[in-house]
Formats: structure tokens, sequence, C-alpha cells
């Protein structure tokens, strides 16, 4: 895909649902009893290995596009599978379904593509197996592939030493079936859209603090989700528009979840002409319509408490940075280097190709920003938020920009490309 400098944006914006909200709405559909009718899913290829795994264990999943129905199966419903179970790109339906698969009276094996066998599932086997599970790495390197024997459970209060909503949600659906209640406590709160969604289909799940606690269930029960727009996916939508000079944006129907909505506050920090229009509410999640006009921006420090709110948020993050007057410091950010590339390495590398003052440290990144950037040949490490955030990039920069591997935005956001397209004048 070859990008050139862009003119200014304009129009509106209808986003695709949520990823985090659309896998949650499959597992738990297909574990609640009666029909969940899904709409607003999100039809990427990540959603799309959710359906196919819990499809494998017999439950009836009906994609109608807009709308998906999932035929529950009770939460004791679901069937020993063939094959094993792909989870493709996918962690959050390799790390949430460890947690359901742990408690089953089944053997399962799951895999995915090779990012998926690099990426750590320690951080899930060593609660799981807190709690009495039966899962190995088959090949002993704390990666999938994964062996998974059912077992009876028991609750526990785990402390995770990362902030991670993966983890948190595959303890706490382990938690639905064990013996007493489980508790997670994590450093900083991640995204809570399990807790809310069990909550929706009738779980009992409480917060408190930096600790969510689960109590076993004997049944969920089938709901009609809506899923909100991914407030990720908006994220390149909101830096084009702050970074390209002229434009203005109306991104609709937006999630703004505040476990999720830290892009919104740095960009407010930095100084972004951004408007929150029409706030309202899409089962249980708050939803709402993002104005961005575009700004004179200043680096800004993002740290802490922040960093799991807009986590896959900090590579178009960076890029904003390197548009913006002074000097922006991410940190408290390691995790980054274990999603679906090394974020760190893999945003100060291609930035630093076309022409920014960037530094990678420990757990984070300098950037002084200010300085024009040219088009250059960008790899995304097949990495879809490395890809949009290079997309934007290249709007904003001299030249021509290539990305390769670009077709991975088919796993978050498969019109991303022609979305944009659209808004240029
Ligand atoms: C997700 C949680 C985050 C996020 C990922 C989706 C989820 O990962 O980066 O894209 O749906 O729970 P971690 O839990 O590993 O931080």
């Amino acid at each position: 895909m070859k990008i050139s400098k862009a003119g200014s944006l304009k129009g509106e914006i209808n986003i695709p649902g949520d990823k985090s909200i659309s896998h949650r709405s499959i597992m738990f559909g297909a574990l609640a009893k009666g029909t969940t009718e899904v709409h607003h899913f999100l039809q990427s290829a990540d959603c799309l290995s959710t359906i196919s795994c819990f499809e494998k264990m017999g439950v009836s999943v009906e994609n109608k596009g807009e709308t998906v129905l999932v035929h529950g199966m009770g939460l004791h419903g679901l069937k020993a599978p063939a094959e094993i179970l792909d989870c493709g790109n996918s962690g959050t339906t390799t790390r949430l379904i460890s947690g359901i698969l742990s408690a089953q009276d089944f053997d399962v094996t799951l895999t995915g593509d090779a990012s998926i066998q690099r990426r750590p599932m320690r951080r899930i086997i060593e609660p799981l197996s807190m709690m009495g599970a039966d899962i190995k790495s088959i090949k002993g390197n704390d990666c999938a592939p994964l062996f998974i024997h059912g077992q009876k459970l028991h609750g526990i209060h785990y402390i995770s030493r990362v902030a991670s909503a993966q983890v948190k949600s595959s303890v706490l659906l382990a938690g639905l079936y064990a013996d007493g209640e489980t508790s997670v406590t994590e450093p900083y709160v991640s995204r809570n859209h399990s807790e809310l969604m069990l909550n929706y289909f009738g779980a009992n799940v409480t917060t408190h603090g930096t600790t969510a606690t689960i109590t076993p269930a004997s049944e969920l029960y089938a709901r009609k989700v809506t899923v909100p727009g991914d407030i990720s996916s908006s994220a390149y939508f909101i830096a084009a528009g702050l970074i390209i000079p002229g434009s203005e944006i109306l991104i609709k129907n937006v999630g703004i979840n505040p476990t999720r909505d830290g892009i919104i506050k740095v960009c407010e920090s930095m100084g972004a002409d951004i408007t929150l229009l029409n706030e309202t509410n899409a089962s249980g999640e708050p939803v709402a319509d993002i104005l961005v006009k575009s700004s004179n921006l200043c680096g800004t420090t993002i740290e802490g408490a922040l960093i799991p709110t807009l986590i896959d948020e900090l590579p178009v993050i960076a890029v904003m940075a390197c548009f913006a007057n002074g000097t922006t410091i991410i940190k408290d950010a390691a995790e980054l280097k274990v999603k679906e590339s090394n974020r760190i390495a893999v945003m100060v590398k291609n930035l630093s190709l076309m022409g920014a003052d960037i530094t990678e440290t420990d757990d984070g990144m300098i950037i002084n920003g200010g300085k024009p950037l040219h088009g250059a040949v960008i790899d995304s490490f097949l990495d879809h938020r490395i890809a949009m955030s290079f997309a934007v990039c290249g709007m904003a920069s001299d030249g021509e920009t290539e990305i390769l591997g670009s077709e991975c935005v088919n796993i978050s956001y498969p019109e991303f490309y022609e979305d944009m397209e659209r808004l240029k004048k």
C-alpha cells in the first residue's frame, strides 16, 4: 500500500464495532442459556477466530453481517472439539478461552499464527494452574500451542504483575466455574468490558479499586448486545484529524468507557480541539460522537494508570507526538513489547526512518516533535496497529510512504483504507 501526503480530511465516519466487546459477546453468548443477538459486531479476522473456536465446540452462530445470533449452550454445554482450536492472531481469543476451557470436562489443544506462538502465556498459565487447571505449553516455551485438560477449579485471589484485561478476564471466566470466590488484583485497572458484560449476562462481578471479584455462577442468560464503535479504531481518525491541517472529522458512536478513554485525555493534554457530543449508553457501555479539528499540539508525558487505558493507541499517539511541538515521554509501557509485534522497537525504527527524533527506552519512548517527516518504506511486521499508524503518518508526511504487509488491517478493521480515503477532500 502506498500513501501520499493528504490535503484536509473532512466528513463523518461510523467506526466498526469494538473488538474487545465483540469477542466477549460471542464467548458469553456461547456460555449463556438462550439466543444472544449481537448488533454492530466487528467482522474482522480476530473476532471471526473467536466464532470459529466456539463453533468447533458445538455452538451454532448465525453470522448475518450487521447482526450475529449466538445460540448459547449454557455454562456446561460446550462439546469437546474434534480438532485443534485455531485462535489466529488473537491474544484475546487465546487467553480468554483458556480460562473457560480450564474448567470443561474435556481436553483441547489451542494454537494460533506465528505471532500468537511468540506471545507470553505464562501470565495465564500461572493463575489458572493456581486454580487447579491442567494447562501446558506444548513446546515448553510458555507460549501457544497450549494443551488444556479440563479440571474442577477452586477460587483464588490472584495478584497480577501486569495490568492486563486478558489475564483478568481469563481468571474471572475460570472463576465462573470455581468452587468459591475468585479475585484478581492488578497494578492499575485494565479495561472492564468482561466485568460489565458478565454482569449484563447475569453473573456477579464486583469491583473495588484495582480488584475484581466473581462468584461462581449456575447459569448466564442470553441478552441483546449492541457493540459500540471501537475507540482503538477511532484513534487513527482522531490523530489524522488533529495533525493534518484544515481537517474536521465527526467520528460517530464510539465507546468511551473510562477504562479505554486515555487517548481523549492525552489529546486534551496536548492541546487538541476535541469534543464529545451526544453521550449515551449501549448495553451498559458509554458511547459518544467525537468531533476533532486540526490543532497545534504540544508534547506531554504519558505514564502510570493512564497506560492501560490507551495501550493499543500508543503507536498512533507516538505519531501524533512527532507532529507536536516539544517533547513527549511515554513510560510504564513495557507491555507494548509483547503485543502483535514489539511496538516500542517497531515504532522507533519506522518513525526514525521517516526522520523523527525518537529514542527507545526500557518501558517506552521519548519523542522530540516538530520536525517535518518524509515518506519511507515501512514494515508493518504484520501488526494491524502499526500499519494503520503509518497510514496516518504517511498522510501527514512529505512524499510517499509504502506500508509492507498493509493487508494486516483485516485483524481489527478490514475497511480501514477505504474509510480513510472517503474523508480526503
Ligand atoms: C484486550 C486487552 C489488551 C489489548 C488487546 C485487547 C482485551 O491486552 O491490548 O488488544 O480485549 O481484553 P492486554 O490484556 O494484554 O493488555
